[in-house]
């Protein structure tokens, strides 16, 4: 019965006249919407504009339910505190689907459903579920407006706070839909992603609204063939921003696969050396694993300046010159609050400063602004993430793991100019690094691309709270991609290989591996980390230059204690040795590690990783 679904028409808050008429001239997002809107029954339709007028608007309505706390307007201006369910803090694994139509294209590891059954299966969830609720419309960009082919999307969702986000993390609004109908109009053949979002509850006529709707069923969900996607059942950002991990990493790695490009899980920075030599490196890490800090860095040696491109996702194309050439494709930064403070990550301190930003699941002192675990100023009583009285005495932690701060990058001090570019910076250097309390020593080169690409696709981490499971068992996490690659990985693989195989390799970046997490015997960290980790960048940009000193190990070229500069650093020269070392024994452990590994992709497993993983083992005699 679709008599009583709403039209577009007549029904938009906050619009009037023409606008609210007509929202749209673009048929194939006006037809979606309303096909959407007769499945899900949403009391209203709300085209977003992005425009001051509706955050103010959202953001009251969003303080009205309970959704979110306003922060002290001396202390963060403009902006709120959100406290989630507290089953609904992460982003959901097992939950999320790579719906290729044949199951091979989704390889051994993603989650697989037919598209039609997984379609009947959320079609389902979705019928009806919208009642009660304003369903929004959220026309976005992922990159620049003004790119050769902008990387359009809607999402629809039924979650303000959601769309609130959005307007943080991504380019959205009116200017977006206008360009897409003046494109459409003009008969440019412009592809947009449609992405379907619903936190899947829907209210009963007088039904009062909790804080934070989500379902326990969750779906997230991508159509690689379609470009499409569906979430339904968490309000979490990874799950429901869907611009980020589901478009410009999962949906965007098979366009990239296609088209023969790269949407990676890497920062990109601006390195400037003393002498004003200027490089781009780009670093892939797994969540929680320090992509944001280090995008943001305070170098520790003198001279040396850090500015920040992005802190999360790279899309990389070969420019005309043959270099590989990196966009920033997000808006904002949606960074890990504990851990971060003055020492730490200043940058990221001083970003969010400038107001604008949404928190979710940390901590509210009395006088109305954030606190977390990790921040200066522990304030003697606050209100836990879960709503609870909390003194530095509580037993639980005041802020959830995975809390979040959800800021506008064009507020970070250090944002580099380049960032506003849409042709990106040419990378010099690509980091792969991950969680590890042994056997990866601080830094090692990889002697070319193909062995670069062993290095990336054996990467291993110790999990953290940035996905739902168990914390800190190790796996392997090949580019830090293992969740948000879109399709079959040993493909992916074999892509990485085709991109160095088809390059001037003199011109690609050179690889590295880092590892900043090793730990010594009482379970402190080797290496001090953050603001010292410019070290290690300076030892990566002299080895690019031809500068640096290595020693060759079996593993690759690692720094000698004295190539590396350690000026001022208070560290042990035992200690150095110990973050430096590789042993022989700890990497022979991980061989069969990898050999199951890669057995799991069969024949899609490029035939020169095998080479690659021989040759390790038979530098190390194993
Ligand atoms: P992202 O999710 O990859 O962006 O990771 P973040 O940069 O937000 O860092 C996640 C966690 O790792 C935070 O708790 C940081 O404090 C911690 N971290 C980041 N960089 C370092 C480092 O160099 N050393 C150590 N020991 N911890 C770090
Ligand atoms: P990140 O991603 O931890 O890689 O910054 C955010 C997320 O988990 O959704
Ligand atoms: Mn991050």
């Amino acid at each position: 019965d679709t008599s009583t679904s709403p039209t577009t028409e007549g029904t938009i808050p906050s619009q009037s006249g023409a606008a609210a008429a007509a929202p749209t001239s673009h048929p194939g997002i006006l037809s979606w919407v309303q096909e959407v809107a007769e499945l899900t029954q949403p009391d209203r339709i709300h085209w977003c504009t992005g425009d001051d007028a509706e955050w103010t608007e959202l953001t009251e309505a969003l303080v009205a339910s309970g959704t979110f706390t306003r922060l002290n307007e001396e202390k963060k201006p403009n902006s709120f505190l959100a406290q989630s369910d507290p089953t609904d803090v992460a982003r959901v694994e097992d939950r999320t689907f790579i719906c290729s139509v044949d199951e091979k294209d989704a390889g051994p590891t993603n989650n697989w459903m037919a598209p039609d059954e997984m379609k009947a299966v959320m079609t389902d969830l979705y019928r009806g579920c919208m009642k009660g609720r304003t369903m929004y419309v959220v026309p976005f960009v992922m990159g620049h407006l003004e790119a050769d082919q902008p990387m359009f999307g809607v999402e629809i969702t039924d979650s303000a706070y959601v769309v609130v986000s959005m307007k943080v993390m991504a380019r959205m609004g009116s200017h977006v839909l206008r360009r897409m109908e003046e494109l459409d109009a003009a008969g440019d053949d412009v592809h947009w992603v449609p992405a379907l979002h619903s936190v899947g509850k829907p209210l009963a006529e007088g039904e009062q609204d909790v804080a934070w709707p989500c379902n326990d069923t969750k779906y997230i969900v991508q159509f690689p063939e379609e470009r499409a996607i569906w979430s339904y059942g968490s309000g979490y950002g990874g799950n429901a921003l869907l611009g980020k991990k589901c478009y410009a990493l999962r949906i965007a790695s098979v366009m990239a696969r296609d088209e023969g490009w790269l949407a990676e899980h890497m920062l990109i920075l601006k390195l400037t050396s003393p002498e004003g030599v200027v490089k781009y490196v780009a670093a892939a890490f797994p969540s929680a694993c320090g992509k944001t800090n280090l995008a943001m860095l305070e170098p520790t040696i003198p001279g040396w300046k850090v500015e920040t491109l992005g802190d999360d996702i790279a899309w990389m194309k070969i420019g005309d010159d043959g270099r590989l050439y990196a966009v920033n494709p997000e808006f904002g930064f949606f960074g890990v609050a504990p851990g971060t403070n003055e020492l730490t990550n200043p940058n990221a301190m001083r970003t969010i400063d400038l107001g604008n930003s949404v928190f979710t699941n940390v901590a509210l002192t009395d006088d109305g602004d954030i606190w977390w675990e990790g921040m200066e100023n522990t304030p003697a009583h606050a209100r836990s993430w879960k709503g609870q009285d909390w003194t530095p005495d509580s037993e639980e932690l005041s802020s959830h793991p995975n809390s979040r701060y959800c800021t506008p990058i064009k507020q970070c001090p250090i944002l580099a100019p380049e960032y506003d570019d849409p042709q990106g910076v040419p990378i010099d250097a690509i980091l792969f690094g991950g969680r590890r309390k042994t056997t990866i020593p601080l830094v090692a080169e990889a002697r070319d691309w193909t062995h670069g690409t062993f290095m990336g696709a054996t990467l291993s981490s110790e999990t953290t709270a940035a996905a739902t499971g168990a914390v800190g068992v190790v796996r392997r996490d090949p580019m830090a991609m293992l969740p948000f690659i879109g399709y079959n990985a040993g493909d992916y693989f074999n892509h990485w290989i085709t991109v160095g195989k088809d390059n001037d390799a003199a011109k690609l970046p050179r690889i590295f591996y880092v590892n900043w997490f090793r730990r010594d015997e009482d379970g402190g960290f080797l290496w001090p980390g953050f603001g010292e980790n410019s070290r290690v960048l300076k030892w990566i940009v002299e080895r690019i230059d031809g500068q640096a000193e290595a020693a060759e190990t079996p593993i690759g070229h690692v720094p000698t204690p004295e190539s590396l500069d350690v000026e001022g650093l208070d560290m042990t020269p035992e200690a150095l040795a110990a973050a430096l070392e590789v042993d022989v024994e700890e990497w022979k452990a991980e061989i069969p590690q990898i050999v199951e590994w890669f057995e799991k992709f069969g024949d899609t497993l490029p035939a020169v990783l095998w080479t690659e993983l021989d040759g390790l083992k038979a530098r190390l005699g194993a």
